[in-house]
């Protein structure tokens, strides 16, 4: 008999891009595809069983074996700091973990005595700052729309992460520092790994194979686009 696996999944677009990657490596998702508020969504037949969680909760989740594995964004495991598995980099949801503030600090940040540094992230601004850089800032924790911070003089520099950087070029700002690159990971219960190992390795190999395959692809489409690059010119 298989075990029932329960995986936790970011609630948003990271959990869209989980379900697609395990329908392509051979696992049926339609539970997970539910178009509800449910937040535990169930097939027996797959045995599968998906909890749809807030992103920052994943890693609690599977640490405490409440979910076998998760999918939740490096940032997050950062900041959460939580005992459990990092097995697979999935390679979307990338973006990186940057200092931010006025392009006028490009190359001064040190020059500036007991700087604030408003983020959503204090564990990784004090690791950072404190462990990296060895200086001691003072740490202002914020929820959401971070960039208002230097702009309403709050804060010096923020710490957050950069996409597109839409939201920095909109606001003013720049990157200052790159602290990590980031991207959707997958990880393991650290009991569930050795109990459901028969179930859960399956899984992990799967969703490698599948990714290699992507990989691949992506490699050739951009090879054809060279091609037809060079046979237009
Ligand atoms: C995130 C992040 C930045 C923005 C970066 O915010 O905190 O503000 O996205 O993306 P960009 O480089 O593509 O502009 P989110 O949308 O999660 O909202 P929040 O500010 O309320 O956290």
């Amino acid at each position: 008999m298989t075990d029932m696996i329960t995986i936790a999944l970011s609630k948003g677009r990271l959990a869209d891009q989980a379900i697609d990657l395990l329908e392509a490596s051979g696992y049926d998702c339609s539970a997970a595809r539910e178009k509800s508020r449910r937040l535990i969504l169930e097939d027996e037949k797959a045995g599968l069983r998906f909890i749809m969680a807030k992103p920052a909760d994943v890693p609690t989740y599977v640490e405490y074996g409440a979910a076998d594995i998760g999918v939740v964004g490096k940032d997050t495991l950062l900041e959460e700091g939580r005992q459990l598995y990092e097995v697979i980099d999935l390679g979307f949801g990338a973006c990186r973990m940057c200092v931010c503030g006025p392009a006028s600090l490009k190359g001064k940040l040190d020059q500036i005595p007991n700087k604030r540094v408003a983020s959503k992230y204090p564990n990784i601004t004090r690791s950072y700052f404190e462990g990296t850089k060895h200086e001691s800032v003072e740490i202002i924790k914020l929820n959401g729309s971070v960039e208002l911070a230097p702009l309403i003089g709050l804060a010096e520099v923020i710490v957050d992460i950069v996409e597109s950087g839409r939201t920095l070029r909109e606001n003013g700002l720049d990157v200052l520092e790159v602290i990590a690159d980031i991207s959707a990971r997958v990880i393991v219960n650290r009991v569930s790994m050795k109990m459901k190992a028969q179930s859960i390795m399956p899984m992990l190999d799967a969703l490698r194979c599948q990714l290699a395959k992507q990989k691949e692809q992506e490699d050739t489409d951009t090879v054809n686009m060279q091609g037809e690059e060079r046979a237009a010119t």
